[in-house]
């Protein structure tokens, strides 16, 4: 019955815009991409990432959202609907954002515990040695954290895609650019700034190798939300007047906008305060251990600036974590016919019983690993490394060589132009291909140590 009801849709191209970047603006942007950049070359890094971008994660947004939208369906049901024998291919992506999700809201949860820590006056505690590591081995408190994130995550999407998402997305993006725009300037006209400016933006050639290539088109992948059937549901909720081509031109800018920023506000950052590039770890550490301290150095102001900080990344993460669940809602919405309400109550439990051992896995339950691997770390490393790569090459095949990629480009043409079509037509049918295999490799040797990315 609920199907033959007129499928939502976000009211214009704004909306939709502001919602996808939403979904690419996360965790990935702030805590990925600076120490990436700053890893692999400064200017290099971004030149190869900007290009790209522009390229080859262009091309793959187009297509997402081109199949969303054609067939008005979410990842399950789109492949199938277009070709017979690739209903498997919705299945896996179906999988990929519940997997992410899970662990995704256990590390929102962290976020949240700064963002109080902030507000409540304790940055200086936070900034202490073994803050972050006694506080992820609690015994309960990581939990705790993750519900309340989840908690307000579920509020959004049970909202709906015009009520809730879209103006998530309206109230948080815009928001979250101010912050970060603030917090940047003012960390930039500190002094001792220059040199980490300087070793941000030069690009080093010295620094440059196969492996930088590898690492910005894995980044790539991951900050635009590609492969995970997120943008083939947000593109089921688009209309047939908003243009494709530009709508995902915004969304490269903003995404790629936000993850410079972030660059150019921690790398300097991170050089002033904390003495230069060692100190300049990856993930969590960066985020929790190295960032706290950075803003401790700051004096009074430092807590103010934290906590606004801390804010932004958590509407970061959450307008991300609301378009994986979306995703994994609209799922089963269409393939078991259930109401809203219905679908969001199972995907609450799904995510609550994969996200605990996540939540406890540095803590009660750190017995628990796989090959070495924290669940945390290993749902990371299976969605990301593994199943995300395999999704995309098998999408570049089903494109273009099974419905050929005249399919995607009418509709995109249905509601304007096509400007980089002719490169559009050699990326998905050659180029993508192959740049998706190398991904897999490699990240499939880094992820068992075989590699060292
Ligand atoms: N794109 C988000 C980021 O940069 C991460 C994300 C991945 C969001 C997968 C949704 C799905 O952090």
């Amino acid at each position: 019955m609920d199907t033959q009801k007129k499928r939502a849709s976000f009211s214009g191209r704004i909306g939709f815009v502001l919602a996808a970047a939403g979904s690419a603006v996360g965790l990935g942007n702030i805590w990925r991409f600076p120490y990436l950049a700053a890893k692999y070359g400064g200017g290099i890094f971004l030149l190869v990432y900007f290009a790209l971008v522009v390229t080859f994660g262009f091309s793959l947004m187009v297509s997402e959202i081109s199949l969303g939208r054609k067939t008005g369906r979410s990842v399950i049901s789109a492949y199938s609907m277009l070709s017979k024998n690739w209903g498997f291919l919705g299945v896996i992506s179906a999988l990929i954002p519940l997997v992410i999700l899970s662990y995704y809201c256990i590390l929102g949860g962290w976020v949240a515990k700064y963002v109080g820590a902030f507000v409540s006056g304790s940055s200086v505690a936070a900034s202490k040695d073994g803050y972050f590591g006694a506080f992820i081995s609690a015994s309960v408190e990581p939990l705790i954290w993750g519900v309340l994130y989840i908690a307000a995550t579920f509020a959004i999407v049970l909202l709906g895609v015009e009520k809730g998402i879209e103006r998530a997305g309206k109230f948080l993006m815009p928001l979250l650019v101010v912050l970060l725009a603030a917090v940047t300037v003012y960390a930039l006209t500190l002094p001792g700034s220059g040199a980490g400016i300087k070793y941000y933006l030069t690009p080093d050639l010295s620094r440059f190798s196969v492996k930088t290539i590898l690492a910005a088109l894995g980044q790539m992948f991951y900050s635009m939300s590609l492969a995970m059937g997120i943008m083939v549901t947000y593109g089921s909720y688009m209309k047939k007047t908003d243009d494709i081509a530009v709508a995902v031109k915004q969304i490269e800018w903003f995404d790629t906008g936000i993850a410079f920023l972030a660059g150019l506000l921690i790398v300097p950052a991170v050089f002033t305060f904390s003495g230069g590039d060692s100190t300049l770890a990856a993930g969590p550490s960066l985020m929790f251990v190295t960032m706290p301290k950075v803003f401790a150095s700051m004096g009074v102001a430092g807590t103010v600036i934290g906590a606004m900080f801390f804010i932004l990344v958590l509407f970061a993460a959450l307008t991300s974590s609301i378009s994986l669940m979306e995703t994994v809602v609209s799922v089963i919405r269409d393939k078991f016919h259930m109401s809203r309400p219905k679908a969001c109550f199972i995907t609450l439990g799904l995510i609550l019983a994969l996200g605990t051992p996540c939540a406890l896995g540095f803590g009660l339950w750190s017995g628990l690993s796989v090959g070495g691997m924290s669940i945390l770390d290993l749902f990371d490393f299976v969605s990301n490394s593994v199943a995300m790569p395999i999704v995309a090459l098998l999408m570049c095949v089903f494109i273009g060589y099974v419905i050929k990629p005249e399919s995607v480009i009418s509709e995109v043409k249905i509601s304007g132009k096509f400007s980089r079509e002719r490169m559009y037509r050699i990326f998905i049918k050659y180029v993508a291909p192959l740049f998706v295999a190398a991904i897999l490799v490699s990240s499939v040797l880094d992820g068992l140590g075989i590699l060292d990315l």
